[in-house]
Order: structure tokens, then sequence, then C-alpha cells
């Protein structure tokens, strides 16, 4: 098949769709569209090498919204019908409010509205699904109470972004989530990987629902339901 999958900039279901969709494109050809926050979390999480490695061709583009300019003009395929599938996973609570009120500013609300148009299926994998609280996971973190101000700071040496300048955070935006500054702290001040419990609003829950009654929409609960649907 030839699948457009589209990452946005959740953390939450990032790395089980990183898996998925990695696995897919050693049977298919595979474009990947990242928004803007995408790109920036995939750097964040340590993911965004596997996912450029994936790519590299005619139809297996990593096609990044900061290198588009206003129009999306590579959208334009889904309205041409040129891809059998497209898949949008994870789906950050921003994508999924612009989509059901039908707003394309961003390459992934780009791609699903043109897919609408050229009828080509689509799949979406929001991250706010159920009311509640959900267990998700964080990129590296310094955590104070255990930092003890070494005069020099191991992990700050350690890091070849220079992300760690004010020994009081971590620049997420330099990290690339090496985690070699977990590994360097004698003192265990960084974590990686740390899971919390975030609440889910209920304007985010409302908008999934009236996602799932979208037309030529499917809307999934994980990343591993994915497979069933290539064939
Ligand atoms: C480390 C990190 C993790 C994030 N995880 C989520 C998430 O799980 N769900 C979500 O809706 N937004 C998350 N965000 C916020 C989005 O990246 C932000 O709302 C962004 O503007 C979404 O843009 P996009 O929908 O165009 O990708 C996260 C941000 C950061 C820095």
């Amino acid at each position: 098949m030839r699948i457009g999958w589209a990452i946005t900039g959740a953390g939450h279901l990032l790395s089980e769709s990183v898996e998925i969709l990695e696995k897919l494109a050693n049977n298919h050809e595979i474009t990947v569209f990242l928004s803007n926050a995408g790109e920036e979390v995939l750097k964040m999480y340590g993911l965004y090498e596997r996912v450029a490695k994936i790519t590299g061709g005619y139809y297996r583009e990593l096609a990044i919204d900061r290198n588009q300019r206003f129009s999306y003009p590579i959208s334009g395929r889904f309205s041409l019908g040129k891809y059998d599938l497209l898949i949008v996973s994870p789906t950050t609570s921003n994508t999924v409010a612009k989509i059901v009120n039908g707003i394309s500013d961003s390459i992934v609300t780009n791609v699903v509205a043109q897919s609408g148009k050229g009828r080509v299926k689509t799949l979406i994998v929001p991250v706010d699904i159920e009311s509640g609280d959900v267990e998700t996971v964080l990129p590296s973190k310094l955590e104070l109470e255990k930092c003890t101000g070494c005069d020099v700071c191991e992990a700050s040496k350690s890091c070849s972004q220079n992300a760690i300048i004010s020994k009081t955070e971590i620049d997420l935006l330099k990290c690339i989530g090496c985690e070699e500054c977990r590994d360097a702290c004698p003192f265990g001040a960084i974590s990686a990987g740390k899971l919390i419990d975030i609440h889910m609003r209920d304007i985010d829950i409302e908008n999934t629902h009236k996602l799932i009654l979208m037309e030529g929409i499917t809307v999934l609960n994980n990343p591993n339901e994915i497979k069933d649907y290539v064939i």
C-alpha cells in the first residue's frame, strides 16, 4: 500500500506509533508528515532519527511543516488519490480540535482535509480519548530535589547539545533525547521516561467524539489497531 503517516506533537502514544510505523515501512511505501511540534517532540523523546531512517525516495519523503509554505502543495497528492491510506498517530488535542472544525493550517490538518476531498481512508489515533486521568511518559527532566548543584555539572558536561545550561532545567528545544545526561549524573538527578498522570479535559474528549462522527475518518484507540487496516 502507499500510505501517508502524519505525526503531531504528542508525547503520549509516540513511541508506540513509531514502532508500528517502522514495521509497516518494511512492506509499504510510506511518506511521513510532521507538524512543527511533531518534529520537536520526536527529537525530545530521542525518536526523530528512527523516523528519518525509514524515509528516502519518491513517496517515501519526510515532509516537515517548516519546509512547506502556506498552501501545503504536497497535500494535493491526497486530493488526487495518490495514497491508499492516511494515518495520523499520535494526534494532539490541538490537531483534533482543528480537524473537527474544518481548519487546515498545518501540514497535518491539510493532509487530513485533502484526504477527505480525495476520499482517501483516514485513520486517526487521538491521545485524548476517554475522560479521567491517563498515564503518560515525560522526556528527559532535571529533578531539582535530587540535584546537589555540583560546581561542575557532569550531566551538563555530557550534553552534546548544550541543553543544560542553567542547572535548573533542560532546554527541551535543544534536547535530542539521547539520555547521556541521565547516565552522567552521579546523583540520579535526571529522569527520562518518567510516568505521570494527566487529566483529560472535557473539551478534548468532546472533540474526539465529534471526530468519530466525521465522514471518511476512523478513530482508533491505540496505534496497535492500525495493522488491522493495512493489507
Ligand atoms: C514534551 C511534550 C509532550 C507533549 N505531549 C502532548 C500530548 O501527549 N498531547 C497533546 O495534545 N499535546 C502534547 N504536547 C503539546 C503539543 O505539542 C502542542 O499543543 C502543539 O502546539 C501541538 O501542535 P500540533 O497539533 O500541530 O502537532 C506536548 C508538548 C511537549 C513539549
